[in-house]
This record gives C-alpha cells, structure tokens and sequence, in this order.
C-alpha cells in the first residue's frame, strides 16, 4: 500500500498548517494510501550539530525512519517572513539524498497575508537539491484567518476552492508516489555537499 508522510512546519497549537495537512490526508486516504502526520511537537530535534550523525541527535532517528519508509511526503509550513518556517528547515536538516532522493513530493503553504508562493518556491528548490519529484500542483492558502477555522479544538478549512486544492494535492502524491524517477536533477547532481 502507498504510504504518505505529512511533516508539519509549524508548532502552533492551533495550526492552519495542520489543518490544510489533515484535509490533504484526508483525501490520499480516499485514494487508497496509508497516511501518517508527523507533528514536529512530539520530536525532539535540537538545532541540527553537523559535527554529529543526524541519526544520533535527539529524535533524529525517528524522523529520518518516518521520511525513509513514506512513498511520498507532504511538505506543509506557515510562512515566515516570506518563506518557509525554520522548524521544517531544521528538520529537512536531518535528513538528505538516503530518504529523499526520487521521492514524489506535495508542497503546501499557509499565509496570514495573501502572497505563500515565495514559500512554496523555496521548498521547491530544496526539494531540487535533494533531487525529490515534486508535484506540479502546490497548494496556498492565503489570507488563513479567513479560510481556515478552530471550533472546541477541531480545525476546519471554511473555503470550498481551496479545499478542492488541498484535496487535489492529496490525490496527486498518491497518483504519482511511485513514478519512475526523472533523471537527476542539475541542482541535486552539483550539489556534493549533502551527499558527504
Ligand atoms: C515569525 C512569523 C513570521 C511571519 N511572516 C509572515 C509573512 O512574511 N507573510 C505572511 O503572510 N504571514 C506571515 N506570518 C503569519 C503566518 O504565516 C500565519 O499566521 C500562518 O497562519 C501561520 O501558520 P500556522 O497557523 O500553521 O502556525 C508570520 C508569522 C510568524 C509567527
């Protein structure tokens, strides 16, 4: 069975991340995967020391074990400060080329203001240097105050559109989990470092 990892970006306990996360896992249930959000509050993940296996930090090991067995991932974060938030950075951080490498990957970004794209595009050139499939389709949510809603703790995305593009998201990771794998990227083919 394909199996989707979502790694939510944001802390927050009343994340619009998380909700955007849970509607596109929703709908990659319905397609017929496995699905599993990997909530960074659970994870112990110190700022990532280079000096040190990523495998032998905190949690580490646990997060680079949940990204390895995922056919496909869920990238989801807030933006912060017109990209991506530091805590999915940091936990991208500890993994590389092992877990990512041909992995087919859906981007997704929340927005209190109304331009996420900035974000989506920056994880999209991470992805690149990791040499991951990334899905065409992305999904932004903007202006989230508006879209996204907390009741008695429950999450909802109040917007009919950009559900339909969550859920597209969700259905796309699925249909294309397990593509044969482009030829290496030149991003991921100059990029040495990562692989040392
Ligand atoms: C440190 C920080 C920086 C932010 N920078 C931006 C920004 O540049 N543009 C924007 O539209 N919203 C910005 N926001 C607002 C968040 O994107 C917005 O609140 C989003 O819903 C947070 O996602 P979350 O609910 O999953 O935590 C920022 C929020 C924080 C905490």
């Amino acid at each position: 069975m394909t199996h989707v990892l979502a790694i939510c970006g944001s802390r927050r306990a009343e994340s619009k991340t998380r909700v955007a996360l849970e509607t596109a896992l929703d709908e990659a249930a319905r397609a017929g995967a496995s699905t599993d959000l990997l909530d960074l509050r659970a994870l112990d993940l110190p700022p990532l020391d280079a000096d040190h296996d990523a495998e032998d930090q905190g949690d580490g090991a646990r997060l680079i074990e949940a990204v390895d067995v995922a056919d496909a991932v869920l990238l989801g974060t807030p933006v912060y400060h017109g990209s991506y938030s530091g805590v999915l950075k940091n936990a991208l951080d500890y993994c590389g080329f092992d877990e990512f490498e041909g992995k087919t990957v859906g981007l997704l970004a929340v927005a209190g203001g109304s331009f996420p794209v900035t974000a989506l595009d920056h994880l999209r050139s991470v992805c690149r240097a990791l040499n991951c499939w990334v899905v065409p389709h992305q999904a932004a949510v903007p202006r989230a105050y508006r879209h996204v809603s907390y009741e008695d703790g429950e999450g909802a995305i109040t917007d009919a559109d950009i559900e339909e593009r969550l859920r597209v998201l969700g259905r796309r990771v699925v249909q294309y989990a397990n593509i044969e794998p482009d030829p290496e990227t030149f991003e991921a083919s100059e990029n040495v470092g990562a692989g040392d």
